[in-house]
């Protein structure tokens, strides 16, 4: 499959919020967040738009790849929801990266970074696109209820964004999604129409924490054991194992579900929470600015999200 990454940027807002902060005004505390999920801090937007992350993300990507705006066939962004309903996030950072190419969102929930890949990877495998800027950007904080400590500790803001270019790293993918509208879902509200027979103001997120969980990690076990039966490979041939960041117990049940040394899962949910579709390329450029990742290492990433969504795929990195 005819696809690699050749660079990749981030940008998340300045304001940390320790789970201190959060137990200033929640019944909650740092024991709680910590042994229950893994995070200590997240960034939460302030100031900033999701649009101005995007952006940011995507000229670090852009400056990395040394390529211009100008050579994007296509950008893709993923997101739950950009700061406008219409027009896209994709369309507001091409407002500013003053780009004509297409420029659309994908929404799959926190598996969009795997989704919009395999996007890029159709484009490009068709011929129709050479250069592809995919920006994984989500702002949980304005759609969770802060008063609900059950979620609203859970996420953190951030954006993620990197340039695909034709290549030989991709070596796997698959998408799933699993129809169901009730385990996690943020529902929209129906405006003032004065017909609607169910008129809602629209509601904030709404998760079943546990469902998640049990999804999540069974998930994990399956797409990656399907992963390995579809290459013929075994974990020895895998590197890292870069996952979703929603829960550090999440990853680690799933890691002692698989039998597979703590060392190969990379986690950065101390310090971000749970990004949605932004977690993964955060958890890449980390591991790339800190020189972990080499050429030729084997990738596998795995997202699972509201939807319910799943995406795997292995990247032999160039
Ligand atoms: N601080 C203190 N207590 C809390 C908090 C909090 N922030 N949140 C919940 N509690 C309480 C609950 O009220 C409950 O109290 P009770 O026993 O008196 O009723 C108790 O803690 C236990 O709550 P549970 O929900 O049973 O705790 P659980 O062990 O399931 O952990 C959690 C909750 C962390 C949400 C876990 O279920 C989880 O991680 N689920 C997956 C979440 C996730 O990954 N979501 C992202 C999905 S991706 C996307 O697309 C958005």
């Amino acid at each position: 499959m005819g696809l690699k990454i050749v660079s990749t940027g981030i940008a998340v807002p300045e304001k940390t919020v320790t789970n201190n902060d959060i137990a200033q005004f929640l019944d909650t505390s740092d024991d709680w967040i910590v042994s229950k999920t893994g995070i200590k801090q997240r960034a939460v937007a302030t100031r900033e738009s999701l649009t101005d992350l995007a952006f940011k993300a995507a000229v670090s990507a852009l400056k990395g790849a040394d390529l211009a705006a100008s050579d994007m066939d296509f950008i893709i962004c993923s997101t739950i929801l950009g700061d406008y309903t219409s027009p896209s996030l994709a369309c507001a950072v091409s407002e500013r990266l003053k780009t004509i190419c297409p420029a659309f969102d994908i929404n799959a929930a926190c598996t969009g970074f795997i989704y919009a890949l395999s996007m890029a990877q159709a484009y490009i495998d068709s011929g129709a696109a050479a250069n592809i800027l995919i920006i994984s950007a989500d702002m949980l904080s304005s759609l969770v209820d802060w008063t609900d400590r059950a979620v609203c500790v859970l996420f953190g803001d951030g954006a993620g964004a990197c340039v695909v270019t034709r290549g030989n790293s991709l070596k796997y993918m698959k998408l799933a999604a699993y129809g169901d509208t009730s385990v996690i879902r943020q529902r929209n509200g129906t405006g003032n129409n004065p017909f609607s027979a169910h008129a809602s103001k629209g509601e904030f997120m709404t998760m079943e924490g546990q469902e998640v969980f049990r999804f999540a990690v069974n998930a994990i076990e399956r797409e990656v054991n399907s992963a390995f039966s579809a290459l013929n490979i075994t974990s020895s041939d895998i590197n890292y194992f870069m996952l979703h960041q929603a829960n550090k117990r999440i990853i680690d049940s799933a890691r002692k579900r698989l039998s597979l040394p703590e060392e190969k899962f990379p986690v950065n949910i101390d310090k971000y929470g749970n990004t949605s579709s932004a977690s993964i390329p955060i958890l890449l450029n980390e591991m790339l600015e800190g020189g972990k990742i080499k050429k030729g290492d084997n990738l596998l990433l795995t997202a699972f999200g509201a939807g319910l969504t799943t995406g795997t795929c292995v990247l032999n990195w160039e």
